[in-house]
């Protein structure tokens, strides 16, 4: 197989933060796949696309055909290698037929919005799973950066959070729609997060 499959990945949202390598990959593609709405956005009528579903066997189906035609590019949301479909290309092909294009991830933006630097966070994700009570427990000094998703969201992750040792007093920093015109960063606590209506898809970062 001497095509490559291209993992471009298109940041939070806005194309701010998309790497010039992925938006160049995405927009001389001849082959595209990705989400509905990102195809709405980058695709144009001289491309091959295909949406991407909940049926993950099609789109891996659709890649080994049309790979040997050219290369196919894979769009993905944020970063490829924070939580996205990297990890079921290379269970489906050889790691040297991949080439990953990173760009700006949520989590990435969350911690920019808030000056804060990720160099000590722990990153876990809530999208579709839920971490080990082990992973979530307080110690001093700890700061935790989570995806999320509609059942695990800052109502729910506060909960789990303060049940996990986490003080109520704790800071909590909810951020949705990141990169978007509406995006909206509330700084709480984990207690108040208890009061106020849930957010879900965003970006949770607690710190002791
Ligand atoms: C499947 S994960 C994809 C993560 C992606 N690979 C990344 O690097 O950002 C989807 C989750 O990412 C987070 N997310 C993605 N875009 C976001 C945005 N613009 N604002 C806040 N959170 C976002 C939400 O927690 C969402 O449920």
């Amino acid at each position: 197989m001497s095509h490559k499959i291209i993992i471009a990945g298109i940041g939070p949202g806005s194309v701010d933060y998309i790497s010039p390598a992925a938006l160049n990959a995405i927009q001389s593609a001849k082959i595209l796949i990705g989400g509905q709405r990102a195809l709405n956005y980058f695709a144009t009528n001289d491309q091959i696309s295909f949406t991407i579903t909940a049926n993950i066997s099609a789109v891996i189906e659709f890649i080994r055909e049309k790979i040997l035609l050219d290369d196919v590019v894979v769009m993905v949301s944020g970063d490829p290698g924070y939580y996205s479909m990297l990890d079921t290309l290379r269970k489906n092909f050889p790691a040297d037929s991949l080439k990953v294009l990173p760009s700006i991830s949520s989590i990435q933006l969350a911690f920019a919005r808030l000056a804060l630097s990720w160099n000590n966070a722990t990153l876990l994700s809530f999208h579709g799973r839920r971490p080990t009570d082990n992973q979530l427990k307080f110690s001093e000094g700890k700061i935790i950066g989570m995806l999320t998703d509609s059942k695990y969201n800052s109502k729910t992750i506060a909960e789990i959070l303060i049940a996990n040792g986490w003080s109520g007093d704790s800071k909590f920093f909810i951020c949705s729609r990141l990169s978007y015109d509406d995006e909206k960063i509330i700084s709480t606590t984990l207690n108040e997060a208890l009061t106020i209506e849930e957010i879900k898809h965003c970006i949770l970062i607690v710190k002791s």
